[in-house]
């Protein structure tokens, strides 16, 4: 089955990003408004659906499964998905993104029901800025919940931070000292256009990752890795820590052309490019032939040739995805 998800580009999709609700404690600015309507549970699938589509992936040739929301953890429900979906006989690995709120309740659950590695959103280390970000005063649930995390004995950890100007670009310095200092790796992400664009202006806050990798180098000067990452990070490393740099840049360098992955919101859209509007329901084949998994497969195949080469993002010609970053999964 490994070969059953090739696009008409001649990429191979061996990553699934399934994303398991659209509700979140945060209401981080780049993500959604205050008053973000959530969706309701009729549209929303269920455990078992979740678990199913997880199930035909694998039978199509996905072996890494990253769990995302919205944030995962709100779930009801979560740690039991976890522990069946780590259990599919084609799986490498499970792993999961979170804000990290929650995390030291269930670092050493999730870890335990197979979750290997974790991606930790962290933007800044002060505590008035974290509120601003996010909308929530949590920073300090958040760094115990990191902890927490590396504490349960995770394979890898990876914080997660958006660099905007304005907002946190100060702050770079702190949050590679931070990663360095508890050993764990930190990407660095150009904020992408999905959502509300009136939030708050990207066109100002926005920062490259050159900018940001300028800064990291002047203090602590940054070694290429060959290393493939498997995903849209190019990673760097330092001399004197074992902590990775990673940088995600949709804008400035372009990954599209080794694109692994597809997404399922929690609607059960099946999502062929973060960028693009184009969606596939699998909901309804859901639905209409629980229990019969080849309907599913046969669709999402079929899909694979609507994959578009490339995202749209671009500075001057901002192609607006509606589509919220947590409707999206990330
Ligand atoms: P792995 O590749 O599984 O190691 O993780 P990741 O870094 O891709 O996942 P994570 O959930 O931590 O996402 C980090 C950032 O990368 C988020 O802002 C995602 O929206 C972004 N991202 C992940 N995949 C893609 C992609 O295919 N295209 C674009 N444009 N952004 C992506
Ligand atoms: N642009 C870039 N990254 C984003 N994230 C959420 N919204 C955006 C956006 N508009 C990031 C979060 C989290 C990851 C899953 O996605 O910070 O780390
Ligand atoms: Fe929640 Fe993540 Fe969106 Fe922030 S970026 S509001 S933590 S889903």
């Amino acid at each position: 089955a490994a070969s059953d998800l090739t696009d008409g580009f001649g990429r191979r999709i061996n990553y699934l990003r399934l994303s398991v609700t659209d509700r979140c404690d945060f209401r981080c600015v780049y993500c959604m408004n205050e008053d973000t309507q959530f969706l309701p549970r009729a549209k929303v699938l269920s455990i078992e659906e979740l678990y199913s589509c997880a199930k035909a992936f694998t039978e199509l040739g996905v072996d890494k499964i990253r769990l995302t929301g919205g944030e995962p953890l709100v779930r009801s429900g979560i740690v039991d998905l976890c522990r069946s979906i780590s259990n599919l006989p084609n799986l490498r690995e499970l792993v999961l993104t979170t804000n990290g709120s929650q995390l030291s309740h269930y670092a050493e659950p999730l870890r335990q029901a197979g979750v290997k590695r974790l991606n930790i959103s962290l933007d800044s280390l002060s505590e008035q800025r974290f509120a601003r970000l996010t909308r929530r005063h949590k920073l300090s649930q958040v760094i115990d919940g990191i902890d927490a995390a590396i504490a349960a004995g995770y394979e890898g950890i990876k914080l997660n931070a958006v660099i905007m100007k304005g907002r946190n670009e100060d702050e770079i310095l702190d949050l590679v000292a931070f990663s360095r200092a508890r050993a764990i790796d930190i990407t660095f992400i150009e904020e992408m256009p999905l959502g509300d664009i009136n939030a708050h202006s990207r066109a100002q806050s926005f920062c490259s990752s050159d900018e940001v990798h300028g800064v990291i180098n002047r203090e602590f000067p940054l070694l290429a890795s060959t290393e493939k990452s498997g995903g849209p990070a190019r990673y760097f490393r330092m001399a004197d820590s074992v902590s990775r740099i990673g940088f995600i840049s949709p804008y400035s360098h372009n990954f599209c052309a080794s694109c692994n992955r597809l997404r399922m919101t929690v609607e059960g859209q099946l999502l062929l490019c973060l960028g693009n509007e184009k969606s596939l329901d699998l909901r309804s084949l859901l639905r209409r032939f629980p229990g019969e998994p080849e309907h599913l497969k046969t669709a999402i195949k079929a899909a694979l040739i609507n994959k578009p080469e490339s995202h749209l993002f671009s500075h001057n010609d901002e192609t607006q995805v509606v589509r919220f970053m947590n409707m999206t999964g990330g």
